[in-house]
């Protein structure tokens, strides 16, 4: 071990964030954490620390396993696809790990195995026969979420192996009533098997110590820990019978570590990773046993048990430092909803890109004006998010940011004057806003940083607005040029200070303004002059958000090729037929309904016609006939077209190019036609078009022949 005594290099800090699972794609939740983690580390950064940020993909456990055998590829195969897609969804949010791994990695079994043997050595694993239950048919365990059925306290139906949802009751799946498996259906059996366990009833002590005396951890964290230590630890199953995907215990045929044991050894095996590579150390020189250094976990609030309890007591048992801080986040909410695949409200990286087409960086501001160190949620409000963007980012920042740089490069030939010792003494009246948003920052709390970033930015605003350069380079073009120049010298304070939460953006700006790069950069560049004689020419970066329907990125509207089997006039409504359609497959293939086409359509020219019906639609009645959709067509004020694809057949999913067919078609939500309404479907060059992106099957682009920007409804 080095010891605290050995000569004091500059203090390192590991940065990790939790390891999210290789079987789902990064979403909107996750980048709360991601982001903001990474804020921190390009913070730290900035203020001179030595900083290593690491994650990985989680990559074991049964829902991998089952996950891969449902696509009927190796798990290898379906976590290195994950690997990728995280990887990529990571760098286009800007978040910058020095190395992301995989818990399936040798130097994750090595370090996992390590842990095993010191944890025996010492005596905290013992064997013990548990009563699991099993399925014959399949031929495996059923861990928690693999077996169904009622409440042994409630008796609620349809409840998965470890609590009730109705009552909240804890149980074992053994518990369960009327169980049955749910991969196959069949009642399962329970069956004996030796398991292994980890003695965490033996660390209560030293947890109370070790949380007694670190006076980071967050009030709401310590309360929710000492709750558990006050009502007795249970010991840990930390084995499982295979099949699984995960490492197999030494000296067993068909037991392996559960993945909850080898995940965050994940963090060490990923500091193993970067030691070796970066600084020909093992993590345990460089980390995880040197008392010189810090280590800091970002995680959410469904995790505290893992973090606060299993790992402190493991890295304790195996004789590693534990953790300096652990910071805990609430979870993410959409328009103040929980995010769910059946809600329609599910976003994705991907989604927030593809079909939103914003900026990443607009998500980062957004989630940074929100964080602080609090176990609070995080709500992402649609209007929010656009009064954040637009008004705070766009019009003060950016807008500051734009006009100064803009009005040098018209009006002074790009280049900058020395600031004198007027301007010099302005400038240094904001040297303590400068140092209260540090201070935010460091103390994790930035949505109080960027409200300071942002009242720099309206004093920057102000001095440029009652200095009136516009006036002033006609009178005086000396004093304007000075002022222009201390307008710069405050933007390129701005994009100092906004760095760690706008990452990009500061660095175009910095680059406009005689930097080379930001490597090096830190926050000792506050008071220095700008270094450019002669700046480059500003463009516009960021520019408003216009309409924020387009952020229901789950598109929700579940669009399905139709073909027309039947027409037959409402026999009480003049304009409406009755249509009989079928829509290819679903609960139900030949769905009714009433449109108003009389005006515009024969019958003959309707039947046998491929049809775009909204098949997700409360169903409505007009004039004592059921609708159970939809239909679009295309109306300008004139004409009424109907959309009708050629190359598709019934049953086909329709949706916006960018967007993820399987996941609109698994939307459960109900559409109201004002809902539908919103989506604001246009033609746009013969295509149909969400926001930007034109409506699409598999097969084609459906094109209709309707006016440019015709509503289609
Ligand atoms: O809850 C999760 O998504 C886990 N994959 C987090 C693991 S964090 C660490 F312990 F590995
Ligand atoms: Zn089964």
């Amino acid at each position: 071990m080095v010891k605290k005594s050995e000569a004091r290099q500059k203090e390192k800090i590991l940065v990790t964030a939790a390891l999210p699972y290789a079987n789902g794609p990064i979403h909107l939740g996750h980048l709360v954490e991601y982001i903001q983690a990474d804020i921190l580390v390009r913070f730290l950064r900035f203020s001179g620390k030595d900083v290593v940020f690491v994650c990985a993909d989680d990559t074991h456990g049964t829902p991998i396993e089952l996950a891969a055998a449902k696509e009927k590829i190796a798990p290898e195969e379906l976590i290195s696809k994950y690997y990728g897609e995280h990887t990529a969804d990571f760098s286009a949010f800007h978040v910058d790990f020095d190395v992301y791994h995989s818990t399936n990695s040798p130097e994750n079994k090595f370090y996992s195995d390590l842990f095993f043997k010191k944890l025996t050595e010492k005596g905290f694993i013992y064997e013990r026969l548990v009563e699991l239950t099993y399925c014959e048919n399949d031929k495996r365990y059923l861990p928690d979420r693999y077996v169904k059925g009622k409440c042994p306290k409630c008796g609620a139906e349809d409840q998965y192996g470890d609590q009730c949802e109705r009552c909240n009751s804890i149980y074992q799946p053994v518990d369960l009533v009327e169980p049955h498996c749910s991969i196959c259906g069949s009642v399962p059996v329970r069956k004996q098997s030796l398991h292994y366990f980890f003695k965490l009833s033996s660390f209560s002590q030293q947890l109370q110590q070790w949380l007694g005396g670190n006076k980071l951890i967050q009030d709401d964290v310590r309360h929710f820990v000492e709750g558990w230590l006050k009502s007795g630890l249970q010991d840990w199953d930390i084995s499982r019978d295979g099949p699984y995907f995960g490492f197999k215990i030494p000296g067993e045929l068909n037991k392996y570590y559960y993945v909850w044991l080898d995940a965050p050894i994940g963090y060490i095996a990923a500091t193993e990773k970067y030691c070796k590579e970066k600084l020909n150390k093992t993590a345990l020189e460089a980390y995880w046993q040197n008392y010189d250094a810090k280590i800091i976990h970002f995680i959410g609030k469904d995790i505290i048990y893992f973090h606060l309890l299993f790992w402190p007591s493991m890295l304790l048992a195996a004789g590693f430092n534990l953790p300096s801080d652990i910071v805990v986040h609430g979870h993410l909410t959409i328009n103040g909803e929980k995010m769910s695949k059946s809600r329609g409200n599910f976003l994705t990286a991907r989604d927030y890109l593809a079909v939103a087409g914003h900026e990443p960086e607009f998500l980062r501001f957004y989630y940074a004006s929100h964080l602080t160190k609090a176990l609070a949620d995080i709500n992402l409000d649609f209007e929010d998010f656009k009064g954040k963007t637009n008004n705070d980012l766009v019009s003060n920042i950016a807008n500051f940011v734009h006009r100064t740089l803009v009005f040098i490069n018209n009006n002074f030939d790009s280049k900058l004057d020395n600031i004198g010792d007027d301007e010099k003494f302005f400038l240094q009246q904001l040297q303590p806003k400068y140092e209260s948003v540090i201070k935010h920052y460091s103390e994790y709390n930035f949505k109080e940083a960027v409200k300071g970033i942002l009242e720099l930015s309206s004093i920057g605003n102000r001095y440029f607005q009652e200095n009136q350069p516009w006036q002033l380079v006609k009178t005086d073009k000396k004093k304007c040029h000075k002022v222009v120049s201390v307008a710069a010298a405050i933007v390129r304070n701005l994009a100092i200070l906004s760095f760690p939460i706008l990452p990009k953006y500061s660095e175009k700006i910095l680059r406009l303004l005689g930097y080379e790069s930001t490597k090096n950069l830190g926050l000792g560049e506050l008071d220095k002059p700008v270094p450019a004689k002669k700046i480059l020419a500003a463009r516009i970066i960021f520019a408003p958000i216009e309409e924020t329907i387009l952020m229901a990125s789950v598109f929700p509207a579940v669009l399905k090729v139709g073909k027309v089997e039947e027409v037959t006039e409402h026999p009480d409504a003049d304009k409406l037929y009755v249509l009989k359609v079928d829509i290819g497959s679903g609960k139900q293939k030949i769905i009714q309904l009433v449109a108003g086409l009389r005006p515009y359509y024969k019958k003959a020219e309707l039947l046998g016609r491929n049809i775009v019906v909204v098949s997700n639609l409360k169903h409505a009645k007009f004039r004592g006939y059921e609708s159970q959709g939809m239909l679009l067509a295309a109306d300008d004020g004139n004409r009424v077209v109907v959309v009708s694809p050629e190359l598709s057949q019934p049953g086909d999913l329709v949706y916006p190019e960018g967007s993820d067919p399987e996941k609109i078609a698994s939307s459960r939500k109900q559409l109201a036609i004002e809902e539908f309404y919103r989506l604001n479907l246009r033609v746009n060059d013969e295509h149909i078009v969400y926001g930007t992106k034109p409506l699409r099957t598999a097969k084609e682009i459906i094109s209709v022949d309707a006016a440019e920007d015709a509503v289609v409804r």
